[in-house]
């Protein structure tokens, strides 16, 4: 058996969001500096490209969480494992997510990020699964909605693989 990626959202597909996504916040922020928070690793390529289609001043900010699941604790225990590095009291902060799935990432990171007192907080998200949601956490904007289904590429891995693709697809299994 090997691995195959079919294609979901093409690379032009998310070319067109990110640039609609960056409008809206521009407006929201209307034209203050954005401090964008990027959670590692998923998030660092739609980072970037959304960086680039924002006409406003940035700062950059880096974060990382992990979930320990395990066969006895059924809850998802979400701790940070990097934690930005700079004062952001008074910022108008943007975490940028990759996907949200449970939700219990995303809400573990926005809880801690309001604990340091930015003046503004949004959250945006590339890719969306609202079926799959255990916590209640909602993103301002969010690039597309997915079914309930394993996605790879544009920073989003499967065991660190396929962060390096410019499209998002799905893993499939098919013969030699
Ligand atoms: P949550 O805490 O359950 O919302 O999970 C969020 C994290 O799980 C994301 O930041 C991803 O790192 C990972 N994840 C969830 N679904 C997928 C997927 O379909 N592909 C790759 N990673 C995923
Ligand atoms: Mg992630």
């Amino acid at each position: 058996m090997i691995e195959k990626i079919e294609s979901l959202i093409t690379e032009e597909q998310i070319n067109k969001r990110v640039l609609e996504i960056a409008k809206n916040i521009c407006k929201d922020f209307k034209g203050k500096e954005i401090l964008l928070i990027c959670v590692l690793k998923g998030s660092i390529m739609f980072t970037v490209d959304l960086s680039k289609r924002l006409d406003a001043p940035t700062e950059f900010e880096f974060i990382e969480a992990s979930s320990y699941n395990n066969n006895t604790i059924s809850n998802g225990n979400v701790v940070i494992k990097r934690d930005i590095a700079t004062n952001i009291e008074g910022k108008n902060v943007l975490v940028i997510e990759d996907i949200i799935d449970t939700g219990r990432t995303l809400k573990k990171i926005v809880e801690h990020i309001k604990t340091k007192n930015p003046a503004m907080l949004k959250i945006c998200a590339l890719l969306d699964k609202p079926d799959r949601r255990i916590v209640d956490i909602k993103a301002d904007y969010i690039g597309f909605e997915i079914e309930d289904v394993f996605v790879v590429g544009y920073g989003l891995d499967h065991a660190q693989k396929y962060r390096n693709l410019p499209f998002v697809g799905i893993v499939k299994m098919e013969d030699n």
